[in-house]
């Protein structure tokens, strides 16, 4: 029988993957896949050729019985599709390509080979090997892998944890999630390298309730690991789920999370490498850090190195979303220009209108206009121009957006989600709403806008975590590249 390729990721099954998956299994063997990224091309169906996989996408019920008799209108080759084409797939290599539940298909993919590696070349050795690549978190801090694992390995501790973030908080961004439901193996494998780099026991991944499919796929992906006795007798792992704090993706707020106790930052030092879960030494390393380590161990340290610019080493798996046509995962070496991501790969605006803004690194990243669209996606560059790379989320937005209010949404986040710990983000954030709002009210415009900048370094120098010292971006580059928009009283005020 033919086989036939439907992904299972949520994206997928919302736009109506099981219902074609359902129509398709009388006629061909069907393979539940994750997706390959491609969002607008869902449900996408991928018939298996001699020569490749021919995909055919959005699909309808009524279009599988031409799919099945070679009649309708293909796409060509998946791996061709440009959008396909223009990308390093690397931590993403396997993603839509194989059953998220088969370890079989994941190790005749190249999966566990890295394991086998490191348990041959032996932890310290490993950890050099994560260091030679350049790897860099992915959660958004960009803080060297192997230095932090290095800092765990050495630390003195009866027990070490592994933790692994996957709260995934950040607006426009859906990489880990995406990951855990179409290869979740490679962040367990990935897991357990860590656990076996650092002698932790134990291995945590804390994922946000908001993801049920997500929490679903992993659990059922490490039963089936377990029971295969893929990690082996010193290492063990559990999911738990948050319960939606989007400070608790800060790494000390989730530790806290997990101990059981309300999720507030603590004060480092000292760092979760020395004093982390329950006081032990700990690793905490995003889904997209964690499942990226078997490739370079089986790729190789080098080629994972050659990849990128700058400091930024390797590929980053881009996210495009909010009002963007070809919205989706793209997964590049550092390095490829906004301006690319959002107009040649992106395709511009759903709506058709023209692109005026893009929010990158979440809620905590700043709004750049299209005259910033040269910035490299690099951690460095974006610093360069108040910006952050973050998880890499891009949120695009066409000429109708008003960043006067946009400014006004990120206090307002900041509000409702600070941990209340520390002061200028606990009262600032409200105290800066309240500004905005009298600037567009046109009230003491001048006065009141230096208070706001005033604030806003206040909270960037102030805060104790990135949540208060990083809401500054997206309020002081609307303000900085949209000043239009706070002149405007028809805005927020009439709201
Ligand atoms: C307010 C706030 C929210 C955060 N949310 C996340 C998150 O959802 N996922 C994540 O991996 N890191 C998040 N981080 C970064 C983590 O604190 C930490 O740097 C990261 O988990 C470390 O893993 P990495 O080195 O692999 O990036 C957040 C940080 C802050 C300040
Ligand atoms: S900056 Fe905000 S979230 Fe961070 S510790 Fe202070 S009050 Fe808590």
């Amino acid at each position: 029988m033919t086989r036939v390729f439907v992904s299972r990721d949520i994206f997928s099954v919302v736009l109506g993957a099981n219902a074609v998956a359902a129509a398709f299994a009388p006629h061909a063997t069907v393979v539940r896949t994750g997706s390959r990224g491609m969002v607008w091309l869902e449900p996408l169906v991928e018939v298996e050729t001699p020569t490749g996989r021919i995909a055919y996408g959005p699909v309808t019920l009524a279009d599988v019985p031409a799919i099945l008799a070679g009649t309708a209108p293909s796409l060509g080759l998946t791996d061709e599709i440009p959008f396909m084409k223009r990308q390093t797939r690397v931590t993403f290599a396997r993603c839509g390509v194989v059953d998220p539940f088969s370890l079989a298909d994941y190790e005749a993919h190249g999966g566990l080979a890295a394991l086998r590696k490191a348990r041959e070349l032996g932890a310290a050795a490993t950890i050099d090997l994560v260091l030679k690549s350049g790897l860099r978190g992915r959660g958004g801090a960009g803080f060297p892998t192997g230095i932090k694992w290095k800092t765990t390995a050495d630390a003195d501790g009866d027990r070490k944890y592994i933790v692994c973030n996957a709260d995934e908080g950040d607006s426009g961004t859906f990489a880990d999630r995406m990951l855990m439901e179409g290869d979740p193996f490679s962040l367990i494998e990935g897991m357990a390298i860590a656990g076996f780099c650092v002698g932790a026991t134990k291995g945590y991944v804390y994922t946000r309730s908001e993801y049920p499919h997500a929490i679903a796929t992993f659990d059922t992906a490490l039963a089936v690991a377990r029971r295969a006795g893929v990690l082996g007798n010193d290492f063990d792992i559990e999911q738990r789920v948050g319960a939606g704090a989007y400070v608790c993706g800060e790494e000390t707020a989730l530790l806290e999370s997990l101990e059981g106790k309300r999720g507030q930052v603590r004060a480092k030092p000292p760092l979760p490498a020395h004093k982390g879960l329950f006081g032990c030494p700990t690793v905490v390393n995003n889904v997209i850090t964690l499942a990226t380590v078997p490739a370079i161990l089986t790729g190789g340290a080098e080629a994972y190195q050659a990849l990128g610019i700058g400091r930024s080493r390797g590929t980053m798996p881009v996210q495009l979303a909010g009002n963007v046509k070809h919205g989706g995962l793209f997964e590049a070496g550092f390095g490829v220009s906004l301006g690319e991501l959002v107009i040649d790969i992106g395709g511009g605006t759903l709506s058709g209108r023209p692109v005026r803004a893009v929010q990158v690194g979440g809620p905590l990243g700043a709004y750049f206009p299209p005259s910033l669209f040269d910035t490299p996606f690099d951690y460095e560059a974006f610093a360069a121009r108040d910006g952050l790379v973050g998880h890499g989320g891009i949120v695009v937005f066409d000429d109708t957006v008003d960043l006067a209010r946009q400014a006004r949404f990120a206090m307002e986040f900041c509000a409702v989600e600070s941990c209340g710990k520390c002061t200028p983000c606990r009262i600032g954030s409200t105290r800066g709403m309240e500004t905005i709002d009298k600037i567009a009210a046109g009230e003491k415009v001048a006065a009141n806008t230096e208070l706001l900048r005033d604030l806003c370094h206040t909270l960037k120098f102030g805060s104790l975590c990135a949540l208060g010292g990083f809401i500054p971006y997206p309020v002081l580059s609307a303000l900085d590249h949209f000043p239009e928009d706070f002149l405007n009283p028809q805005g927020i005020a009439a709201e």
